[in-house]
């Protein structure tokens, strides 16, 4: 152990206490030994360092910091160079604000578009989502703070997020949950992993050995520190046990109470305790020194610019009929929507930036080559007709050469505690455009939203650009690529589906009772599309440009490919050179074909290049459940080059030998899988997937500490039923406000256990017990068991604080 010699002078109650958090973003100091305290913040586009009281919802406001664009726009960029530029600059701005930890980047996989917190994560591909969280960790940590991955592993639903079991079989689960968390510590080096609240196949994240151990830091040689998601530890001797170090926020010393007893008792080892102060001291040591004598000022104006590139290389141009885009120099315009006053530029929740500038459409218009007829938002935010504002739109369109249309997802559309229900977008926006399209032919929608929408309407628009959650600078951007003095290149990191019945887990998801069961297996995003054969409105990869590409030459290797993209068009460019691997009559069944590489190129009007992708460790491996390691399938795969997955320019065929003859999986049983029809996946064919009896998940009427607040509706005590009541109350009053209500979304996906884990103490997890008591019907033992343990929990903590002090 590196840290030994401050080990062995360490009281037990010390270590224990060090494991977990002091207030909402700092870990414990231990003057007496020297020992510092390191500080947290949010997040991943921009720091939310919170200098007055601190809340992880986004409740309390933050230090001005830039806002980037999100994580689900940047990965639209397809651009690992402009990760790691945009991480130096988060880098830096931590550094300067105190920030020791970035709680970022978020790098769950867009299992279902409905997924509330979509926004933050980069894509419903694990390859792209690993290479973009590589670069940003490098980029990050290169300027001494620790990046966060998070959250790991499987949290893709926002319902009941603390209290929710994945169920999810070991093959999908290396190869499309945890194969970008690999390569951001693999490759991005990452010193601090986030622990989902969730629990994987019966065991929370947070205690699971095999994700925090066997995977994490035996497979991977993450070398780092696990740090809890705010209240998502449950057990915390079983946590620290699996190789967890940090239990966030507060939970006061009951934790550590916890701790203490279980090393007395034998569950848990003085040993693993010991390890994990060391991998803490080491971090928190290495963070404390890496800030010695830093800048505390960052430059806004350098990082505006960033967030500005950031915001140009990621909107996505998905439709340019009779090249209506760029916009003609003077042209007339109408300026429609309320997003052009008040732009939709990042999500709601923890990762909430106080911006150091914020430009809207309606404010910088006036700096570019346009002749601007008129401008109105068209539309009422809060839904519902305007006819006032639909006149002032009409009004303006009729004068116009063209119309530019700003609409999108309102802010309680999507936010980080609560899924979506629908894919749609608010009706009076629609209605509106359908009356402009009316008076005006030429419309171009510019639409903001932090994830994939319908889109039946595309057809009234002669152009679209989606620039997602664009960041302060998104107005200026926009109008860039509007105009032409940006040349659009960013493809959609996800399928936009023709409609949400679709989706591969339109039947699973978000899962209602205590387990989501992931039975669409491997096929999400395009690997569903793909292999079931269902069309979709735009495919994966897919954004155009104002220039051609062509590709041509390739040339395949041992160890890559090479091909030549030309710019042939009129203006330069940058291209996504995509590669896709695919095994046709693969014995293991498989997606068609796989993203295994990509880079973008820019080239100016005119110019080839010769590009180079190198196949890697992830080209042709799928993970065997027999053998429980890596393979590969013998066989002759098939070598896509493309500029979207729909659009493959070249392909080539290479032979691959088979690393074992042990196949996982018996055709007959598991038949879904090998045709991709997996919307109806049977009992039988899911239990064989998953190799064991899939959980129960059923309530069986009693409560317990891990159930959520939500499930109130089970309880037998009629106090608690009055008390789901309320809550369902708040919960609709916050619904209909338009702006989601993070603190009633908190409590009501939030187990009981969590209660105690957020309080700084002030209840401990006896107390917890008693209340769930009260609410399966048994008031008067639960009653007592609650009078009894805030004494009782009074009196240990003081004691325990005495102790800290002597
Ligand atoms: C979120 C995390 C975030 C943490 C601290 C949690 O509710 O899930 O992503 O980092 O709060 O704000």
């Amino acid at each position: 152990m590196k840290y030994a010699e401050i080990i062995k002078k360490m009281t037990i109650e010390e270590k224990a206490a060090f494991l977990s958090g002091k207030g909402e973003w700092q870990t414990r100091e231990i003057d007496r030994l020297g020992i510092p305290s390191i500080f947290c913040s949010d997040g991943p586009h921009g720091v939310r360092k919170q200098a007055g009281t601190g809340d992880h919802l986004g409740l309390n406001e933050s230090l001005p910091a830039t806002c980037f664009p999100t994580a689900a726009t940047v990965a639209g960029s397809w651009d690992t160079e402009l990760g790691e530029a945009m991480g130096e600059a988060l880098g830096e701005e931590a550094m300067a604000l105190g920030v020791n930890v970035l709680l970022g980047p978020g790098l769950n996989i867009k299992r279902s578009p409905l997924c509330g917190r979509n926004f933050e994560y980069f894509s419903e591909d694990p390859y792209l989502s690993g290479k973009m969280a590589a670069a940003y960790v490098k980029g990050i940590q290169s300027k001494g703070v620790y990046a966060c991955p998070k959250h790991f592993a499987v949290n893709s639903q926002e319902l009941r997020r603390m209290a929710m079991n994945a169920v999810v079989d070991e093959r999908t689960l290396r190869e499309i949950y945890l194969t970008g968390f690999e390569i951001a510590v693999k490759e991005g080096h990452a010193k601090a992993i986030m622990s989902a609240y969730n629990e994987v196949n019966g065991t929370y994240a947070n205690e699971n050995k095999h994700l925090l151990k066997d995977i994490l830091r035996d497979e991977w040689g993450f070398d780092g520190i696990v740090i809890t998601d705010w209240g998502a530890s449950n057990d915390h001797a079983l946590g620290v046990a699996a190789g967890s170090n940090l239990e966030m926020p507060n939970p006061g010393l009951a934790s550590a109470r916890e701790l203490i007893e279980a090393v007395s008792s034998g569950r848990i080892s003085e040993k693993d305790v010991d390890e994990r102060v060391d991998e803490l001291l080491d971090a928190v040591m290495n963070l404390h020194n890496n800030a010695l004598g830093k800048a505390d000022t960052f430059d806004a104006k350098a990082h505006h610019e960033i967030a500005r590139r950031a915001s140009a290389e990621s909107a996505v141009l998905l439709k340019n009929e009779d090249r209506i885009l760029p916009l003609k120099k003077g042209a007339k315009v109408a300026i429609v929507g309320d997003f052009a006053f008040i732009p939709r530029y990042q999500g709601a929740g923890s990762s909430l930036v106080n911006p150091t500038k914020l430009e809207t459409i309606s404010g910088i218009v006036g700096d570019y080559d346009l002749q601007v007829v008129g401008m109105t938002p068209g539309y009422s935010r809060k839904g519902g007709d305007d006819e006032g504002l639909k006149k002032e739109a009409l009004d303006i369109a009729v004068q116009a050469d063209v119309v530019l249309y700003f609409f999108g997802l309102n802010e309680d559309s999507e936010s980080e505690g609560l899924d979506r229900t629908h894919m749609r977008i608010p009706d009076n926006q629609i209605e509106l455009l359908k009356e402009l399209s009316e008076v005006n032919n030429n419309l171009v929608g510019v639409i903001s939203a932090g994830s994939a929408i319908e889109m039946q309407w595309n057809t009234y628009f002669k152009a679209i650009l989606h620039t997602y959650l664009s960041g302060q600078a998104g107005a200026g951007a926009t109008l860039d690529i509007l105009t032409g003095k940006v040349n659009p290149s960013g493809k959609l990191n996800e399928t936009i589906p023709m409609n949400l019945q679709d989706t591969s887990c339109f039947g699973y998801y978000p899962a209602k009772e205590r387990t989501s069961e992931y039975r669409e297996g491997l096929y999400v995003g395009y690997r569903y599309y793909e292999k079931a054969g269902v069309p979709v409105l735009y495919p994966f990869g897919y954004g155009l440009s104002y220039t051609k590409f062509r590709y041509s030459d390739l040339e395949i290797t041992e160890t890559g490919i090479s091909c030549t993209i030309s710019n042939d068009g009129e203006v330069d460019g940058a291209e996504v050179v995509q590669l896709y691997v695919g095994l046709p009559n693969a014995a293991v069944f498989r997606p068609e074909k796989e993203l295994k590489g990509f880079k973008k190129v820019f080239l100016k009007k005119g110019e080839s290049k010769k590009v180079e992708i190198l196949f890697d460790d992830k080209t042709f491996r799928y993970f065997n459940v027999k053998t429980n390691s890596w393979e590969v399938e013998e066989g002759d795969y098939e070598i896509k080059i493309g500029g979207s997955s729909a659009d493959i320019r070249l392909t080539a065929t290479c032979h691959r030998q088979g690393t074992t003859p042990l196949l996982p999986y018996s055709r007959e049983k598991t038949e879904s899988y090998y045709t991709g029809k997996v919307t109806n996946v049977s009992d039988a064919e899911f239990k064989e997937l998953l190799g064991s009896e899939i959980p129960d998940g059923k309530w069986s009427g009693e409560l317990s500490v891990n159930d959520a607040f939500c499930q109130m509706y089970y309880a037998k005590s009629g106090l608690a039923r009055f008390a789901y009541k309320r809550l369902i109350a708040m919960r609709k009053r916050a619904d209909e406000s338009g702006k989601p209500d993070l603190n009633t979304l908190f409590i009501y996906n939030m187990p009981f256990r969590a209660v105690a884990k957020m309080t700084g103490g002030v209840v401990d997890m006896d107390m917890v017990r008693g209340i769930v008591k009260i609410v399966n019907g048994h008031f008067f033992s639960g009653i007592s068991g609650v009078i009894g343990g805030y004494f009782r929990n009074r009196r240990l903590n003081r004691e325990y604080e005495k102790k800290l002090k002597a």
